[in-house]
């Protein structure tokens, strides 16, 4: 991509030679030190086939002592890493910028505990969360979140990530949910901080550090997590609205009337369903064709059935009458309420087979969010196709702009206009993805100078020769090399 050509290699990172690929061996055994064309060729490449790096190595790890040696030696040789998990990351963080060595977490990938009375799961980083979901539901349990990517990316990438999803409205932020981590540091300093209390005033509280910090200052090895108890009745309405405001007073009447059972509050734009009808397979409007401009998604989840449908019902007719909603349909079935989730969790999919995508995934104020979108259609015109869509619930918009190609007098018509826009209005440029390589540049637009060079600071202790995920998250004007 162009943004990583643009980034240079730092000259203080050494290259890696036979020593070091024959004391990793040592270390992690033959089988997991890896330096096959093929594996490597994908484990260099991002999701979205945007980010491509060099690297020669992938490392598997299977126990945090493993990456503890493994990060103590690069540390002391300067050699530069990028932690790996499921590789569905959107902004460039997961995938080398030149030759790091890769370090995947997924042959860490087991469960160490749930403590059934508490709701609180213990595991690895490498778990994938759908795993860890289908687990807890034999259990009576459900995650604390749930993405698109379930089925590849792991809890250690959720949580370094600080991912957002389709619950947050429900259960809110990793950073509540998240009780207790371990994480080892550059120099292979193993951190305990798997607690599992939901409350510890003990002084400062530093996992907080490493949710969100996108591999930048340790690699988190395992995780302790608050997990809601499965609730027994889950409805799911596809509605239509007939302009933005819309959406938005239906939001607003949402909170208020379904109160504590709404548990997902997603938008589309008719360009986003579009996009998901024209490119995935299997997929239908389940809504007679129209002319829908905005599509909502609302989920309940409750304990009594008919009080809870009783509820939503309610809610839906006369949102029907007020004029909120111009059409909708409320899912019948398991079958029919994954085809509702498959049209939202489908765009990024759907996105990616229509040709190139710029992303932004930005948090805005509601009233404001949607003018965005239709700005930059206007800026754009015929030259590409812009769709908004996003968790409405949480003020966070997915507006991803889609060419044929990618071509760099289309970017420079978005960028830095989305930014400066998003800076104005006071939102933040990164509502969940992150920052990575991608916006690592573009920390100013969201935090204050004082701010980032806390953070820099803050870099500059834990991992001082700047080995773990350099040229992500900070501006490379910052980042500091020994
Ligand atoms: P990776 O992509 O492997 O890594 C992400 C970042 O975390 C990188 O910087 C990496 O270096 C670092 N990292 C990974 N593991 C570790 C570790 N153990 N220790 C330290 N650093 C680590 N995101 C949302 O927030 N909400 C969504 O709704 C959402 N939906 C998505 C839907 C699709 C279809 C796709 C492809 C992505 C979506 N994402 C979403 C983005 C992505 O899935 C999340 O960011 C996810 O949390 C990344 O997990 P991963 O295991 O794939 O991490
Ligand atoms: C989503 O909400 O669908 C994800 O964050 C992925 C995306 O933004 O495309
Ligand atoms: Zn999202």
């Amino acid at each position: 991509g162009s943004v990583a050509t643009k980034t240079q290699r730092h000259p203080s990172f050494s290259s890696l030679n036979a020593d070091d690929i024959s004391y990793f061996k040592e270390i992690l055994g033959e089988k997991n030190v890896i330096q096959d064309e093929e594996r490597l060729s994908t484990a260099n490449t991002d999701w979205m086939r945007k980010y491509k790096g060099s690297s020669k190595l992938l490392l598997q790890p299977r126990r945090a002592d493993e990456v503890s040696q493994i990060l103590k030696y690069c540390d002391s040789r300067c050699l530069a890493v990028v932690p790996q998990g499921g590789n569905t990351g959107l902004v460039g963080g997961s995938v080398p910028v030149f030759d790091e060595v890769i370090i995947n977490t997924g042959s860490m990938n087991n469960i160490i505990s749930f403590d059934k009375v508490n709701g609180i799961l213990v595991c690895e980083a490498g778990c994938i969360l759908e795993n860890l979901a289908s687990f807890l539901d034999n259990q009576g349990f459900i995650m604390p979140l749930d993405l698109g990517a379930k089925g590849s990316c792991q809890i250690g990438g959720n949580v370094s990530t600080n991912a957002g999803g389709l619950r947050f409205v429900r259960y809110g932020s990793l950073h509540g949910n998240v009780l207790g981590l371990e994480a080892v540091l550059a120099n292979g300093t193993v951190l305990d901080m798997l607690g599992t209390l939901r409350k510890d005033n003990t002084g400062y509280d530093l996992k907080h550090l490493f949710i969100g910090s996108e591999g930048s200052l340790g690699i988190v090895t395992k995780v302790s997590i608050l997990t809601p108890p499965k609730l027994s009745s889950v409805n799911i309405a596809f509605l239509a609205c007939k302009d933005y405001l819309s959406c938005q007073n239906l939001l607003m009447e949402a909170k208020r009337k379904l109160g504590e059972v709404l548990s997902a509050f997603e938008f589309l734009d008719k360009e986003s369903v579009d996009m998901v009808l024209n490119h995935l397979e299997g997929v239908r409007n389940p809504l007679p064709p129209s002319m829908h401009n905005f599509y909502v998604l609302i989920e309940t989840t409750g304990s009594d059935e008919s009080y809870d449908k009783e509820k939503l019902e309610a809610f839906l007719l006369r949102s029907m009458e007020g004029g909120l909603i111009s059409d909708g349909v409320l899912a019948q079935d398991i079958n029919q309420a994954s085809a509702f989730w498959r049209i939202r969790e489908g765009v990024a999919e759907a996105l990616m087979k229509a040709g190139a995508v710029y992303k932004y995934d930005l948090s805005l104020p509601v009233e404001k969010m949607y003018n965005l979108v239709e700005e930059i259609r206007t800026r754009l015109g015929q030259s590409a196709e812009v769709v908004g869509y996003g968790h409405l619930g949480d003020g966070n918009l997915h507006l991803n702009i889609s060419t044929p190609q990618y071509d760099d007098n289309i970017l420079a018509q978005i960028e830095p206009f989305v930014y400066e826009w998003t800076s104005k209005h006071r939102g933040s440029i990164s509502a969940e993805h992150g920052l990575g390589l991608m916006k690592a540049n573009k920390i100013h637009y969201s935090k204050s100078a004082e701010t980032v060079q806390v953070m820099a600071s803050i870099k500059k202790l834990l991992d001082p020769n700047g080995i773990l995920n350099p040229y992500k998250v900070l501006p490379h004007s910052l980042l500091s090399y020994n």
